[in-house]
């Protein structure tokens, strides 16, 4: 068995990650949010992947830095245009380990929670405050937790079932420690490809709780990237942290 580790998602998904998610979320919303809070100033996107949302914030005029773990995310990033001019640190982004102060930084579709302890989530909080500016805000966007998804600390799913094509999600939860291991399996008649996927889940309160402790402040939470409401029905939220 492979061990699971910071690049381990990224390594193995990179080659399909672009056209699997590309359309799936509010990548246009996130830019405009993120190019008005970034204010003029330099933002840091930890977990940057392919670029996704970090090549049309630059695009926006927003001068972005970018942390990742997997050389195959970053690679993909570096060959689309502009996405060679974004200077990246290629590491875990529990610590933060880039250079500067940064009026922004953000961590997207639900990354935060690649970090697989809550230590390491309190570490990360530290860190990003030890790098904003003095006015600088730390945004997170991340699902609102749903324990009921699981029976009896498990869940399989099946997403596709096409005459050449399977698709099945498989995942184990442990509440205690608020982890999922998952794996999604795509079968065909050629093989079998699993691409892991292991997080440590937060809710809102904790995430709250954490910038505490790292000195800062919940500014805002929104359920979208357009201001739209959060409410206890909410199923994910984009919050924004900055000093008291
Ligand atoms: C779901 S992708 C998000 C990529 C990009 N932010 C986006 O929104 O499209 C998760 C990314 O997090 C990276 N990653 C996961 N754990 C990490 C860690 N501990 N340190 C640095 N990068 C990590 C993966 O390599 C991958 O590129």
């Amino acid at each position: 068995m492979d061990e699971y580790n910071a690049a381990t998602y990224g390594d193995r998904i990179a080659d399909v990650y672009d056209d699997w998610y590309d359309e799936l979320f509010d990548t246009e919303g996130a830019v405009d949010l993120l190019a008005r809070l970034a204010g003029g100033g330099r933002a840091l996107e930890l977990a940057i992947g392919t670029g996704r949302v970090a090549v049309p914030l630059t695009g926006a005029g927003v001068e972005v830095h970018g942390i990742d773990a997997s050389e195959a995310m970053v690679a993909k990033l570096r060959a689309k245009p502009g996405g060679g001019d974004i200077p990246l640190t290629i590491g875990d982004f529990t610590d933060v380990g880039v250079e500067g102060k940064f009026s922004l930084v953000y961590v997207v579709f639900n990354t935060f929670f690649a970090l697989t302890s809550q230590r390491d989530q309190v570490t990360c909080y530290r860190n990003v405050a030890e790098h904003l500016d003095d006015d600088g805000v730390f945004v997170i966007e991340a699902f609102v937790p749903d324990p009921t998804r699981f029976d009896r600390g498990q869940r399989v799913d099946a997403g596709r079932v096409e005459p050449g094509e399977v698709v099945i999600d498989a995942s184990r939860h442990d509440p205690v420690s608020q982890r999922t291991f998952a794996n999604h399996i795509v079968i065909t008649e050629h093989g079998t490809r699993l691409f892991p996927v292991q997080i440590r889940y937060a809710w809102p309160s904790e995430l709250d709780l954490m910038a505490e402790l790292a000195g800062l402040v919940l500014k805002e939470r929104w359920s979208g990237w357009r201001g739209q409401p959060f409410t206890s029905s909410s199923e994910a939220h984009v919050s924004v942290y900055g000093r008291p």
